[in-house]
Parts: structure tokens; C-alpha cells; sequence
């Protein structure tokens, strides 16, 4: 695996490869777990050039949140991802990074940062675009992946590029979970074994909802019934739970493509989640 630190060994690199092979990005913040790997191995399956990307984007934290405890381990990263065969990893410089001109693009923010993590969050979106637009200057690929955990990160990146012109396809897949049900994230580790315990109901009570949903037909009473459930399991603080379409779109009991999302807090450590309904 080809290593790159910097934007002008990346290019060079990224201009051997041949005309016809399709160029894979999976940018990532780091402390790979198996929901990463999934998105790599998908890449590989279909023989593509695969770039991952490791950058800990400081544009997308709020001011309290955890960007000075985010976890790091790059070795263990490198490891993993040679044992995957990953053609080529980048991890720029922050300055590099920040000092790389994309004054062409022209990003306004969409209607989909005001709603889920958007409320809670308003650094996160914009910051998000912000890295987004630069990695696919820099390396313009065909494709690129994103997890379903993060599902409105992924609709909000298809949103974005599609707008500003750029040709990736972005390319979702489902969310890798422990055997306890609980999605794969690095956030899971500052997790006390107590409170994993109280994690790991998250996913279960997220399929009683959406039995109750369907059963029921009345997405708001299953929502607060849910909310309340959450609440006396242990989860400290509920930012939402709600029912969207698959493009997030507000839904009542007869839309089609329904989602249930999760925005929950265990003490300091906010975990997200979302199945279909
Ligand atoms: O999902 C993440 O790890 C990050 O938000 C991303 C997409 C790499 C942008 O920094």
C-alpha cells in the first residue's frame, strides 16, 4: 500500500493509474473498525483503485465536543488496511489541507443541515462540506462510499456533490453492528462497560419502535412511547428520534422508503443509529 502525506506525491501517484480503472475514495477520520473495513472490501470486491483517507477534520466538531479526545491509532489503521490490499491511503497535513484552493466551488447551505444532527450540530454539516469539497478536488474520484450509520451524512454528501457538479457516484452501504446490535462507530470506545450495556439496547429498542410503528400505525405515539423507553433504560439525553423518507423527507404512516433515526446521548457520548421501518 502506497502511503501519500501530501497533495502533490497523491497526484502523482493518482496519474499512473490506468484510464480505464475506476477510481474508489472512502475518506475516513481514522480508528478504522469493521463498518470502515466493509466499505474498503466493497471497493476491493469490484477491483477498483481504492484511496482511503484519514483526516480528523477539526471544521466539523462543535466547541464542546470531542475533537481533542478523538481517538487516534494510525498504526493499527495502516495495518488493517494493507492486510485489505487498500491501493493507496492519504493522510494530509491540516495546513495542507486548509490552504488548498477551492474558491471555484461555491457551496451553500443545503435545506437538509437544518433537521436530525443539523439542530444539534450546526458546525457539522458546513464542516463536513467543507473537507468533502476538498478531497474530491484533490482527488476527483469515480466513486465513493459512506456508511448507512450516518445515513444523513451520506444523503447530505450525494446532496452536495450532485450539486456542485462533481461526477462521483456516492455509494451507500449498511451499517456493520456488534453481535450485541450496537452500529459499529469509534465513538464506541469511550463507552464504560456500564454504559455499552445500556448502548447495546439502543438497536433493540429501535426494532420494538418500529414493530409498534407498524403494528399501530401511529408514528407519534411510538415515538414518545420510545422516547420515554430510552429515557428509563439509561440513555441521558435524547436529541431525536423521528420517522424520515430515505431523502429525509418528513413521513407519515403511508410514505414509502420509511426510516427510523436515533440521536441519543449515554453521559458525554452522543451515539446515532437508524433502520428501516
Ligand atoms: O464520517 C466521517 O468519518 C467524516 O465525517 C468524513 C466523511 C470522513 C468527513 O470528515
Amino acid at each position: 500500500m502506497k502511503i501519500c502525506k501530501n497533495i502533490r506525491s497523491l497526484k502523482i501517484d493518482l496519474n499512473k493509474i490506468q484510464k480505464n480503472k475506476c477510481l474508489s475514495l472512502i475518506p475516513t477520520m481514522g480508528y478504522l473498525h469493521l463498518g470502515h473495513l466493509s466499505l474498503i472490501k466493497k471497493a476491493k470486491k469490484r477491483k477498483e483503485f481504492t484511496v482511503v483517507s484519514i483526516f480528523i477534520n477539526p471544521k466539523q466538531f462543535g466547541p464542546e465536543e470531542d475533537l481533542d479526545k478523538y481517538p487516534v491509532n494510525i498504526k493499527h489503521d495502516i495495518e488493517k488496511l494493507t492486510k485489505l490490499k487498500v491501493d493507496l491511503l492519504f493522510i494530509p497535513k491540516k495546513k495542507e489541507i486548509f490552504d488548498y484552493k477551492i474558491s471555484s466551488y461555491r457551496y451553500k447551505p443545503l435545506k437538509i443541515e437544518n433537521i436530525l444532527c443539523g439542530i444539534n450540530r450546526p458546525n457539522y454539516f458546513p464542516g463536513v462540506a467543507d473537507i468533502i469539497i476538498r478531497l474530491f478536488s484533490i482527488i476527483n474520484p469515480d466513486k465513493s462510499y459512506f456508511g448507512e450509520k450516518d445515513f444523513q451524512q451520506y444523503f447530505f454528501v450525494k446532496t452536495l456533490l450532485k450539486k456542485l457538479g462533481f461526477k462521483s457516484k456516492v455509494i451507500s452501504s449498511k451499517t456493520i453492528r456488534e453481535k450485541s446490535g450496537l452500529a459499529m462507530s469509534s465513538r464506541n470506545q469511550y463507552l464504560s462497560i456500564k454504559e455499552i450495556k445500556i448502548a447495546n439496547k439502543l438497536y433493540k429498542f429501535l426494532k420494538l419502535n418500529k414493530k409498534e410503528i407498524n403494528d399501530k400505525k401511529n408514528i407519534s405515539k411510538s415515538l414518545a412511547k420510545y422516547k420515554n423507553e430510552l429515557l428509563n433504560a439509561g440513555f441521558t439525553k435524547i436529541d431525536y428520534l423521528e420517522v424520515r423518507t430515505d431523502d429525509l423527507r418528513k413521513a407519515n404512516i403511508n410514505s414509502n422508503n420509511k426510516r427510523l433515526f436515533a440521536a441519543v446521548f449515554i453521559n458525554e457520548t452522543r451515539l446515532i443509529d437508524n433502520i428501516r421501518v
